[in-house]
């Protein structure tokens, strides 16, 4: 489009950058026509292996089979540390930045690895073999990532949970895998604010009979119950353990970790990450995405908790012996200022965060940001969801003072890394675009009717080939795999998102076309919300759609319909929240409650979303036809009193 903006590459930049235009082409072009020659390079550049793989690749996506580098292997933290020790032993691996801006860390490679080799040991001593399965719940701490990492170094496939989550969910997340193990902390600090991890456990636990130990990290020391036998003190159990610990050879193809997230339907599904493809993908995409140089301080605001977290705040970053900044705290506290304040207090080089924070802190004003000088930044980034151009421009001009390059990086839980983003020395920026797509990536855009569309066309995103970082299965149900993302189109992964290509090959993600709605960048199932809404006794039917919200990109709209004789209140409202919190978490609690008599149908039954939708956005000319609808008068009643 002739009247879109179009930031070239700043010639500093691209002079110091790692790839430059010409050379994202001609490795680009490589990567497709020589994929397996391609990515065998990359796995003996970016990862040290014990033994060589026998294959490169072996893919049938249609049945669901993908293995790379099988054959070969590897210890993914002896990748992230113990290779690192002879050259950058006393440099920083961590630096840690608590909610409360008097509390600062440094942890050396070193010193990290001395953590983790103490833990693996633990761990080992409770009965951890490789294969099984430890959850974590854990602050943005050290010991988070020490956690992970222990787990790695001995074999162990990780569940990492997400401190907002409620006790329900992690209830059924430590179900669901069969972890026999917890690591935790005795509460967490957000905003000020005390999360009580350990008290959240305990009652997770009461319907987890398997789950033999709970280690516990001492970290605002508030006063827990304590189950003897069971629980153990992360500290204690530390200072009395070994230090050494052999790294335990994993097979390319071995389980790393297992992640949950919300799809359109039923449970949260165990996303199942291997060693060697994973390791190699993050480690690649970390360096070119973020154009990482030794000496660098990266910083990712993500929560280990997600995606991101495992793969740019953990995985990629250590693998290439860079230095990682982990934030306890939120964007917010204890002012608008503090991302900018801590960037100047770290001297941070690479900043990546979430449009949901930039737009918040953006209507804070450029005061805030005024006021420090963020003359260390280089690069920014984004992730989670579109980020619309007006809060692009903002980051670019206020925040980066018109100097430093946005990349939009588009991946999912999913996709283990990065896929389509801009190289930030290689490609001009459009905002709003995740540009073009990395090595190995192959994008399509198809119609309904499973025709590719070539050229400039709308239509839904889907990858033609694996990469070495996909997933590999649904834990324990490799089916849901199959059908959740390769049946669609048949020999393709359907990623569930909607995108544009425009006439330079850029491609716009225009959001999901599915039941999965991004609230501030989490990612949640309309179904999970509907179930949680449901057990509530006075509910006897409801249904949730995703409306646009200024903040949170999206904002959650519950249309429910109580059971005769129950009459709405907003007591009753207070009482479907709080179900909703207990069930899943704050953070999937309904902006809007709108009570409705009926829902609109059709007339075998099936609730129309579409017409849900188009209420919640208020985009009541939209509509369209309801005379189908077993009772078309249920529309009007509905927008009548929209929430
Ligand atoms: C959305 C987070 C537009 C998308 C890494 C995807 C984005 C979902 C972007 C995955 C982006 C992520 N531009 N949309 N740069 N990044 N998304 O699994 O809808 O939490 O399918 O992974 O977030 O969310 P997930």
């Amino acid at each position: 489009m002739s009247d879109e903006k179009i930031y070239p590459v700043p010639a500093d930049f691209a002079a110091r950058a790692h790839l430059k235009a010409a050379d994202y082409e001609a490795l680009y072009a490589r990567s497709l026509a020589d994929r397996d020659g391609f990515w065998a390079e990359q796995a003996g550049r970016f990862v040290s292996w014990f033994e060589p793989w026998r294959t490169v690749c072996e893919e049938d996506l249609a049945a669901g089979h993908i293995r790379w580098f099988a054959g070969g292997k590897l210890n993914v933290a002896w990748n992230c540390l113990d290779r690192h020790l002879a050259t950058r032993g006393e440099q920083t691996a961590l630096i840690w930045e608590g909610d409360d801006p008097a509390f600062a860390r440094h942890v050396t490679y070193r010193e990290l690895h001395d953590e983790v080799c103490r833990l693996a040991n633990v761990l080992k001593t409770r009965g951890v073999k490789k294969g099984d399965r430890v959850c974590i719940y854990m602050p943005m701490i050290p010991a988070a990532v020490a956690a992970m990492l222990a787990c790695a170094r001995i074999g162990a496939v990780h569940s990492v949970v997400f401190g907002g989550f409620s006790p329900e969910s992690i209830k059924s997340r430590i179900l669901d895998s069969d972890c026999r193990v917890v690591i935790t902390a005795d509460q967490g600090l957000r905003g000020g604010k005390a999360i009580p991890l350990k008290a959240n456990v305990d009652q997770a636990l009461e319907g987890c009979p398997n789950v033999h130990t709970v280690l516990v990290y001492r970290h605002t020391g508030a006063d827990i119950a304590w189950q003897d036998g069971r629980d153990g003190w992360y500290q204690d159990l530390l200072a009395s353990a070994s230090a050494d610990c052999p790294a335990e050879p994993m097979d390319a193809e071995d389980p790393l970790f297992i992640l949950y997230t919300s799809g359109s339907t039923g449970k949260p599904k165990g996303v199942l990450h291997t060693t060697g493809g994973y390791l190699t993908y993050v480690a690649l995409t970390h360096k070119y995405v973020f154009d990482y140089h030794d000496g660098d301080v990266y910083w990712c605001t993500a929560d280990v908790g997600w995606v991101t977290g495992h793969s740019y705040i953990v995985y990629g970053p250590l693998a290439n012996g860079a230095t990682s900044l982990v934030f306890e705290g939120v964007p917010t506290h204890p002012t608008p200022a503090r991302f900018w304040e801590v960037i100047d207090k770290h001297q941070v080089n690479i900043f990546y965060t979430a449009p949901t924070a930039i737009r918040a802190l953006m209507r804070a004003g450029d005061g805030p940001v005024l006021g420090t000088s963020r003359k260390s930044l280089r690069l920014l980034g984004s992730v989670g969801e579109p980020i619309n151009p007006e809060a692009w421009e903002w980051y670019h001009r206020v925040v980066g003072e018109g100097r430093c390059p946005i990349v939009d990086t588009w991946w999912q839980t999913e996709t283990g890394g990065i896929l389509i983003s801009p190289l930030p020395g290689a490609t001009a920026l459009k905002p709003g675009s995740a540009t073009k797509p990395l090595f190995g990536i192959e994008p399509a855009l198809m119609d309904a009717d499973g025709n590719e569309l070539p050229g400039a066309a709308s239509g839904n995103l889907v990858l033609k080939r694996s990469w070495p970082g996909m997933m590999r299965s649904v834990y324990g149900d490799h089916q849901r795999f199959i059908d959740t993302y390769l049946k669609a189109y048949p020999g393709y992964y359907f990623t569930g998102d909607g995108c544009r290509r425009d006439e330079d090959g850029y491609y716009w993600i225009t959001g999901r076309v599915d039941d999965v709605i991004n609230v501030s960048g989490h990612r949640l199932g309309t179904a999970e919300i509907e179930s949680a809404l449901v057990l509530h006794p006075a509910v006897a039917e409801a249904a949730v759609v995703g409306y646009p919200h200024e903040i949170k990109g999206q904002g959650i709209y519950a249309f429910v319909t109580l059971m005769a004789g129950r009459e709405p209140t907003p007591a009753l409202r207070d009482e479907l929240l709080a179900t909703v919190r207990k069930e899943i978490g704050a953070i999937a609690s309904p902006d809007v409650i709108q009570w409705a008599p009926g829902l609109p149908k059709t007339r075998s039954g099936k609730i129309m979303r579409r017409i849900l939708r188009k209420i919640a956005e208020n985009d009541l000319a939209s509509i369209g036809d309801t005379t189908t609808l077993a009772d078309p008068t249920v529309v009007e009643e509905l927008v009548a009193n929209r929430g």
